[in-house]
């Protein structure tokens, strides 16, 4: 059987009005205006300058991770030491010093970018919004993490 050409619907009055005329500027699109402002360039500095929220929440559990090892480590020189009753395996100064680099590397370096990792990447989607209300302070606050958290795991003993 033949299919049946259908006769083209008319547009509904509505459709008609919303129609740019023969030669008329497209309708402006805000959203997509948006979007190509703040999409990340598919370049090594725009991975580098992203600012986009769930780009920068994986980063965040990503560091996370590596500074649990690095806290990891640092629990391992005070268990070697507690091994055993009266063990000289490292001096009392060594021994402070990874306790304290300990703490500070899980709670600081470890703990609470776990949490900022899951918001940055979690909240905005839940709440519908296109990303975390200021997109460049959230990046640059990212970035003072490893500024601050190599530097001090650096020091380490000096
Ligand atoms: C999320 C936070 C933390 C995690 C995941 C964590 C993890 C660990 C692990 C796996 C060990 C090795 C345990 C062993 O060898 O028996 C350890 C030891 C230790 N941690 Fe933490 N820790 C955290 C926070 C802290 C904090 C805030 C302090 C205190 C400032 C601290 C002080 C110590 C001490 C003194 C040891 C040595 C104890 C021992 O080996 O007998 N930890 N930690």
């Amino acid at each position: 059987m033949q299919p049946v050409a259908l006769p083209e619907r008319a547009a509904t009055p509505s459709e008609a009005a919303s129609e740019p005329a023969a030669g008329a500027e497209p309708a402006p699109d805000p959203a997509g205006q948006l979007e190509k402002i703040w999409e990340t360039p598919k370049t090594l500095w725009g991975e580098l300058t992203t600012v986009d929220h769930k780009k920068i929440g994986v980063r965040y559990l990503v560091t996370a991770f590596v500074f649990l090892v690095v806290g990891g480590v640092e629990a391992l020189v005070m268990r070697l030491q507690l091994a055993g009753p009266n063990l000289r395996t490292v001096s009392p100064d060594a021994f402070a010093q990874p306790f304290t680099m300990h703490g500070m590397t899980m709670i600081f370096w470890c703990a609470a970018p776990i949490l900022s990792g899951f918001s940055n990447y979690l909240v905005p989607l839940l709440i519908g919004s296109r990303d975390r209300a200021f997109p460049r302070l959230n990046a640059f606050t990212y970035r003072i993490l490893g500024r601050f958290g190599v530097p001090r795991v650096d020091a380490q003993g000096r």
